[in-house]
Parts: C-alpha cells; sequence; structure tokens
C-alpha cells in the first residue's frame, strides 16, 4: 500500500523488513489478535481518532493494526527518542496505513515536534506511555481539552503524573490507568522489565552476569524483575529502596539491602528502576569503583544525575554504542549506558511480545470501554474495569493451553459463607 498519510520517519524503504518483524512478534500475541478479528468485525472504535504516543516497536505495531481493524483513524509518535524502531515506523506508514511521527534518536526538539504532530491529529482519544501528549494538551492545546472523551496510560511514571493532576483537580478528561491492570503490571512490569533490562545491558556491554554485583534500585514491579533475573544469571544483586515494606520483602526474597550510599562502593552494574529522579548522584559516584556500569530501565532519564557525572568527569568519550566513558579526577572510569535512558528499549527491544499481548489488550479494550462508557465517566483516573482484566487472564491463559480447575458449587457456597467452620 502506498500511502498518502502524513509521516516523519526515517525510511520508507525499511518497510518490507519491518512487516517481517511485526509478524514474528504477532505470532507472540495471540489475546491481541483475537481482539483485533473481533474489532474488525464489530468496528467499535469507527471512526475515532487516536493520538498515541507509545514506544515504536513490533508489539506496538499490532496495537495500532488493532485500534485500525476497530474502525479507529490512529496516529502515532513516539515516548522515548531512542526506542523507535525504525523499520517498523516505515512498515506502519507504507503498509498498515497509520500515520506515525517517530525516528530513533531524534532530537528533543524534533521529539516535542512529533508529539504536537500527533495532537494535530485531534485526538477524541489518547494513548500514552508516560504522559506526554496530555501534558501537551493540558499545557498548551488547552482549546481541545473538549474533543476528548478519554484516553489511557502505559506507565507506572505515567499514572503518578496522572493522579497528581486529578488531585489538583485539573485533570481534563478521563483516564484509564491501564499500568493498574493485574494483568499487565505483574507480567509486563516484572517480567518484561526484568528480561528485557538484563538483555540491553549485555548487548550494550557483553559483560559477563554471573559473578558480578548487581546493585538494583527500587524493588517495585520492574526492580523486583530486574533483581531476579540478574540473579538467575549468577549475579550476586543488592536491592536499595526508601519503602520499609518492600525492603523486607527484598531480604526475605534473598537480597541483600543496602543504602546507596554502601552499594555505591561494592556493585559492578548499577540499574534504577525507580520512577523518581536523582537517585545515583555525586556522592555515589564519587565512591564507585573503576569500571562501574550505570543503567537506568525507569521511564525518564533523571534517576542517574547524568549533568552531575558530567561535571565530574576530565574527559568523556563513546566507549561503544550507547555506552558513554566518563573519566573521573582520580583515573577511575565510569560507564553509562544509553544517555541513561531507558536501558531495555534503547538498547534491546523492549519486553518481549508474550507480556505486551496483555497490555496491548488491556489498551484496545480501555479504548473500546471509553467509546461505550463515555458519557457516565468522570475526569478521574479509573482502574481498568475487572472484567476486563479477568477476560484477558483467561483468554491468555487459554492461549497458553493451560487448564485450571474451577470451584464446585459446594466450594463456591464456602467461599460465599462465614458461619461453616470446623
Ligand atoms: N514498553 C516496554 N516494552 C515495550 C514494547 N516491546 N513495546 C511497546 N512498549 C513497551
Amino acid at each position: 500500500m502506498a500511502t498518502t498519510r502524513r509521516y516523519d520517519v526515517k525510511d520508507l524503504a525499511l518497510a518490507k523488513e519491518g512487516v517481517r518483524r511485526i509478524a514474528w512478534a504477532d505470532q507472540n500475541m495471540p489475546v491481541l489478535a483475537a481482539i483485533r478479528e473481533r474489532f474488525e468485525s464489530e468496528q467499535p472504535l469507527a471512526g475515532f481518532r487516536i493520538a498515541a504516543c507509545l514506544h515504536v516497536t513490533t508489539e506496538t505495531a499490532n496495537l495500532a493494526r488493532t485500534l485500525k481493524a476497530g474502525g479507529a483513524d490512529v496516529v502515532l509518535c513516539a515516548s522515548n527518542p531512542l526506542s523507535t524502531q525504525d523499520e517498523t515506523a516505515a512498515a506502519l506508514v507504507e503498509e498498515y496505513d497509520v500515520s506515525v511521527f517517530a525516528i530513533n534518536g531524534e532530537d528533543n526538539d524534533t521529539y516535542y515536534r512529533h508529539i504536537e504532530a500527533a495532537v494535530d491529529h485531534k485526538p477524541q482519544i489518547t494513548m500514552d506511555d508516560g504522559a506526554d501528549v496530555i501534558g501537551v494538551l493540558h499545557a498548551h492545546r488547552r482549546e481541545q481539552l473538549g474533543d476528548v472523551i478519554g484516553g489511557t496510560e502505559e506507565t507506572t511514571t505515567g499514572v503518578i503524573r496522572l493522579k497528581a493532576l486529578e488531585r489538583d483537580g485539573a485533570l481534563g478528561f478521563p483516564i484509564i490507568a491501564v499500568n493498574e491492570a493485574k494483568t499487565k503490571h505483574l507480567f509486563d512490569n516484572r517480567y518484561g522489565t526484568g528480561q528485557s533490562t538484563v538483555d540491553g545491558i549485555i548487548r550494550a556491554t557483553n559483560k559477563l552476569i554471573a559473578g558480578s554485583k548487581v546493585v538494583v534500585a527500587a524493588y517495585g514491579w520492574c526492580g523486583r524483575g530486574v533483581a531476579n533475573r540478574a540473579r538467575g544469571m549468577g549475579a550476586h544483586v543488592i536491592v536499595t529502596e526508601i519503602d520499609p515494606l518492600k525492603a523486607i520483602e527484598a531480604v526475605m526474597d534473598g537480597f541483600e539491602v543496602l543504602t546507596m550510599e554502601r552499594a555505591a562502593e561494592i556493585g559492578d552494574i548499577f540499574v534504577t528502576a525507580t520512577g523518581n529522579r536523582g537517585v545515583i548522584r555525586a556522592e555515589h559516584m564519587e565512591r564507585m569503583k573503576d569500571g562501574a556500569i550505570l543503567a537506568n530501565t525507569g521511564h525518564f532519564n533523571v534517576e542517574i544525575d547524568i549533568p552531575a557525572l558530567r561535571s565530574m568527569a576530565t574527559d568523556t568519550r563513546e566507549a561503544r554504542h550507547l555506552v558513554d566513558e566518563f573519566t573521573m579526577e582520580d583515573g577511575r572510569k565510569l560507564y553509562l549506558l544509553a544517555d541513561g535512558r531507558l536501558v531495555n528499549l534503547a538498547v534491546a527491544e523492549g519486553h518481549p511480545a508474550q507480556v505486551m499481548d496483555m497490555s496491548f489488550a488491556n489498551q484496545a479494550l480501555s479504548a473500546e470501554f471509553i467509546v461505550g462508557n463515555a458519557a457516565s465517566l468522570e475526569r478521574k483516573v479509573y482502574d481498568v474495569p475487572e472484567d476486563i482484566d479477568t477476560e484477558i487472564a483467561r483468554l491468555k491463559l487459554e492461549t497458553m493451553g493451560v487448564d485450571i480447575d474451577m470451584l464446585s458449587e459446594d466450594q463456591a457456597k464456602y467461599l460465599a459463607s462465614w458461619d461453616e467452620g470446623t
């Protein structure tokens, strides 16, 4: 299909390879494929304009295909300047008739110009991974807020921002917090971030994980995924936390828990997964060993204090692709991966399709839910309805060929009673 759409991608000649890679991911996204088939016949999104600001990956391409199958008019821009797969972007424009504004390695100005281009699409539904489209709409495109019937948010960081907007009474339209669905964060954040983060560190450095000391900042769903996968490959894993409960969990899961100040002296590889800024600071970098590797897997590149690292360095150079070497005054060298951006998407390919299948099934069904319930939704951040979450789990299990037992009538009655005991 030759396109007449608006777009800004690296090179349409990459489309053929993009199609091949999108098909590969599709083989592992059966739940989304089943939704796509139903959407094709029922057209629940017919005529709705959707602006999606997501990582432009093969998995996202299959979501865009699903939204289009449901009748939506979709524009896609990148939710991170380094995560775009250029072949995927080309294929979406050339073969799947989706407007895409995303180029891997785009500078900050281009990144925001692309978001503005998506907002120019006059969306009625927004889909964010980090709340950037919503940010632009609320900051200087407020005249468009009234056109939007609802939006979805993919990630923990975005949900935190949107809840703050809701608390301030400033949220312009209802949001479905896809991240909060169990079929999303229990699998995508944990197993997806876990595997793809370790994958990104290995692709960038080709370092041996076995026997290395890996420091994981934060024991949320992403952090525990990284900690477990690194341990699985033979690392000695140290966790840092600010939450006493999560720290106890980490200890009882068998990890060493230390403050960053102490961990800084010990670690070979540092991974931040906190969603907060200034987690690894100058006072930590001053104590780190020669050769320490610094990576971030949180949404924004603020977790490692990169300006401090730059100002401490007497010399810098690119040691390998996406590996910057910083020489300290005392001669130690520290290595920063992917400019402190999400290492799992900037260096590796993000979460595997098997988990994105459930995340993006939540996205597609939440868009359908917004259309069907627009009249009753308020300007609040909502969880994904439980019946959608449960149905996705049921479908996923079915596609995995796993059968489970069912409650008998007697067992259901027992669980619903309060007066039966020994
Ligand atoms: N976020 C993390 N991994 C992803 C992927 N593979 N596609 C889209 N968004 C993601």
